[in-house]
């Protein structure tokens, strides 16, 4: 997939500093000025503190260790930055230049691994900016105008977030299709559908399998909703209230192709909707998915035997030499709980936050990270055991006319011959109970036992009585008849652009 490798944040350099960092460090030392020299990592902020931060504090506050993972959007900010402040006149062409290509070079440093991320700088964006001005000297102290971490912080999980919603969109899009074809593949498969995992009346396995196309058509209208209301940016808000510097967002925000600007600043830099908005539709999809995985896991059973997921998608006992187990629809399921716990995490966090930033909101990242980590793993991993599955096609249709399936075609049958549905309701129900008490189908009945519950009951209803029969009746517009099916088939084919 298109993760970047990222190396984890090291507590100690696992390598002497590369020498970008020797550089830095030296740097950072030769323009400490008047005051007594502290840290080879000198804080941004240091100017009004006089004394160190405690070392547990640095471990405490640091989010360099999960938000470094940012890197690429948060240089990918400051590059759009960079440029809209020469074009303002706020820096020289010459500055920014000298800024882009210093940010490149340090994406190219972080791309190969020659990158140290120092945890004395706290985050991803002090990294980034104090080993900026550690390559290039003056102009990089001239980045951060017109700018505070609170609006950079906000642009940069919205960058990111919109990569991982593409990704997530595409994934979705490609299940779909691989459900619409298996649909194909078996499109005459009977099965019994089921309400309270009992029987209750046939249907077709391609019907099935579309309303889990439903579902995740929908999944991706939520996530291209959230994506909408996402592509907004809020760069430029500073720390809260704006800046009397002469900026032109609009310049930012086509360079990073929003479709809008964040109308307040205020809002812009206290706002984690989309965060939330984000995992809300991850809760939802992967409730999807672990509905499908508990199907695959049931029908997988020697009790269903209705699949058989291939080996190349299941895993063996430590003990039991005979088992093949369903682990990946299992795990599938079970990580829906912490998908679930991300979304009541990021709102229990939010609760009550007065305006606008706290640094409460640092602990936004990991639920998100983590949540984007699940969904597009969960939806590929589903994507590759799908084609894998055997359907048993045999056990299917026999175990789809057993469980008196057909009971309320039978009554429809009655209604059609005049009989109120409530009475052929009743009618059809003594008919099942006095089978249940002889252990007999409703199709093994002679007519005149059927006859003696009602006599508008005539020979044509060992036909009505046959799960074919059953699915193909059901022909009311979405219903389960092979012509409804190809219906809804033909729909998804046409808005997914299948051809
Ligand atoms: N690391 C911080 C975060 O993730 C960045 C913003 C910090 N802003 C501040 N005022 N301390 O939220």
């Amino acid at each position: 997939m298109k993760k970047p490798t990222q190396k984890p944040a090291q507590k100690t350099p696992a390598k002497p500093a590369g020498k970008s960092m020797k550089k830095a460090q030296n740097k950072t030392l030769k323009a400490e000025t008047g005051r007594p020299m502290r840290k080879a990592t000198e804080k941004l902020w240091s100017g009004r503190f006089n004394e160190a931060t405690s070392a547990d504090v640095e471990a405490f506050t640091e989010s360099i260790s999960f938000d470094q993972r940012l890197w690429r959007h948060d240089i990918q900010g400051s590059i759009a930055h960079a440029r809209m402040l020469a074009a303002q006149r706020i820096i020289t062409a010459k500055e920014a230049e000298a800024i882009i290509r210093g940010l490149d070079n340090i994406a190219a440093d972080i791309r190969s691994g020659d990158f140290f991320f120092s945890r004395n700088l706290e985050d991803i964006h002090m990294n980034i900016e104090s080993n900026l001005t550690a390559r290039i000297g003056d102009p990089g102290k001239k980045l951060h105008t017109a700018r505070s971490r609170n609006d950079q912080v906000a642009l940069d999980l919205r960058l990111y977030l919109r990569d991982e919603i593409q990704s997530i969109l595409s994934l979705i899009q490609r299940l779909e299709g691989t459900l619409i074809s298996i649909a194909e593949q078996h499109d005459t498969v009977i099965m019994p559908g089921y309400t309270h995992l009992q029987r209750a009346q046939p249907v077709l396995l391609a019907h099935h399998l579309l309303a889990y196309v439903a579902m995740l058509d929908r999944d991706r209208d939520r996530f291209t909703d959230c994506l909408r209301r996402m592509d907004v940016l809020p760069l430029g808000a500073c720390a809260l209230s704006g800046t009397s510097l002469p900026t032109d967002r609009a310049l930012v925000a086509k360079q990073l192709g929003f479709r809008a600007i964040a109308l307040n600043s205020i809002d812009a830099v206290s706002d984690r909707d989309f965060a939330v908005e984000f995992l809300a539709s991850s809760a939802i999809v992967i409730m999807h998915l672990s509905r499908f995985a508990e199907e695959l896991v049931l029908w997988s059973t020697e009790e269903f035997r209705f699949i058989e997921i291939s080996d190349r998608f299941t895993t063996g006992s430590s003990i039991m030499p005979q088992k093949k187990n369903p682990d990946v629809a299992e795990l599938i399921r079970g990580k829906t709980g912490r998908v679930y716990g991300n979304l009541i995490s990021l709102l229990t966090l939010m609760k009550g936050l007065p305006l606008a930033y706290n640094r409460d909101m640092q602990e936004d990242k990991l639920p998100v990270f983590d949540t984007a980590d699940t969904v597009n793993a969960c939806l590929a991993i589903m994507n590759g055991m799908l084609p894998a599955i055997t359907f048993n096609a045999a056990r299917m249709k026999a175990t789809a006319g057993e469980g008196y399936s057909t009971a309320t075609d039978l009554a429809e049958y009655l209604v059609k011959k005049g009989i109120p549905f409530r009475e052929a309701h009743s009618i059809t129900g003594r008919i099942v109970f006095h089978c249940i008490q002889n252990k007999a189908g409703l199709e093994t009945l002679e007519l005149s036992v059927l006859q003696s519950f009602s006599p508008v009951i005539a020979k044509d209803i060992y036909r009505v009585l046959d799960p074919s029969t059953s699915v193909s009746a059901r022909t009311s517009y979405g219903g389960t008849s092979p012509a409804e099916v190809k219906r809804q088939i033909r729909y998804y084919r046409k808005l997914l652009k299948i051809k």
